[in-house]
């Protein structure tokens, strides 16, 4: 749909690059013509992911840690080697797990805000001080999720999302002397490797959490990968702070009560 050429000779490093979300944003760019870099923590399934993306395009790898500075300085030297440059970064590692509130400990709570919140901050930092300042332009696109209403059973996500939209506001304005657009994307429910890791009583749920949605549908990887390829596109230049959701307007959902279906079913009786 996008015009083929549309990423030709750009840059773009995706975080979490060797599945799921990660994976369909990397083949979609290298398939638009943009040179990628994907990293994740686990080398083995990213060396693979990289091997499979070949097909699309110029693809390299690094393993990174997002919360660890010194690890992702070095991913910013290799680029730099490899490129010179950097257009588009997207941030879509993070990672979850559904606890109440009252029994999430210190431990739990700081890796989910570690990961998701400083991990993104940290990626932001380095990469303009790398290039996005010294080259004057560069497009970060934010993953992070639906907290339009908050997030019951995943509070620590839902405050790490929350601090990174409110960081992307922030930073739209404040390094936008330096030519620099960042957006969010808010994807809801999304067929993907990572629902795949919920224990089998949230998979149970899912079913039934469908019928939620007013689009009727869960969102594909795909779906996603089109809204941030839009973002990180010219198309989008004059759009910078904002949130996307990508979620079939679950986060706006607030009939509870299925009032436009009694209203039918009184209009049209049988
Ligand atoms: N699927 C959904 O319904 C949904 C909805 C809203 C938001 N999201 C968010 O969208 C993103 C992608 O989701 P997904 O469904 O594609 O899940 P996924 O397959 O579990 O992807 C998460 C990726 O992040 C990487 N990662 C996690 N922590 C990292 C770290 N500290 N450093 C570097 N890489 C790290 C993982 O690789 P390693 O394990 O190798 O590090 C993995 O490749 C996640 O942030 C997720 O929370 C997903």
């Amino acid at each position: 749909m996008f015009h083929p050429d549309l990423f030709k000779d750009k840059v773009a490093l995706v975080s979490g690059g060797r599945s799921g979300i990660g994976y369909a944003i990397a083949k979609m760019m290298l398939q638009l013509g943009a040179k990628v870099t994907i990293i994740s923590r686990k080398e083995v399934p990213l060396e693979k992911a990289a091997g499979e993306l070949a097909a699309f395009g110029a693809v390299q790898y690094k393993a990174c840690d997002i919360r660890q500075t010194e690890q992702i300085q070095a991913v910013a030297q290799q680029i730099k080697e490899k490129h010179g440059r950097l257009d588009i970064l997207v941030n879509n590692a993070g990672g979850q797990f559904p606890a109440l509130a009252e029994m999430i400990n210190d431990k739990g709570w700081n890796a989910v805000i570690n990961n998701n919140l400083n991990g993104t901050f940290f990626m932001c930092r380095e990469m303009a001080n790398a290039f996005f300042i010294p080259q004057k332009g560069g497009i970060i696109v934010n993953i992070i999720a639906n907290i339009y209403r908050g997030f019951p059973g995943m509070v620590h996500t839902g405050a790490a999302r929350a601090g990174v939209e409110n960081m992307t506001r922030t930073l739209a304005v404040e390094w936008s002397c330096h030519n620099i657009r960042l957006n969010c994307i808010a994807p809801g429910t999304i067929e993907s490797s990572g629902l795949d890791q919920y224990p089998p009583p949230i998979q149970e749920m899912f079913g039934e959490a469908k019928k939620a949605i007013p689009l009727g549908r869960f969102g594909s990887v795909e779906d996603v990968a089109n809204a941030t390829c839009f973002l990180a596109s010219p198309l989008a230049a004059y759009i910078t702070g904002t949130s996307l959701y990508v979620d079939g307007a679950q986060h706006l959902n607030s009939d509870v009560m299925g009032l436009p279906n009694v209203i039918k079913s009184f209009l049209n009786p049988g």
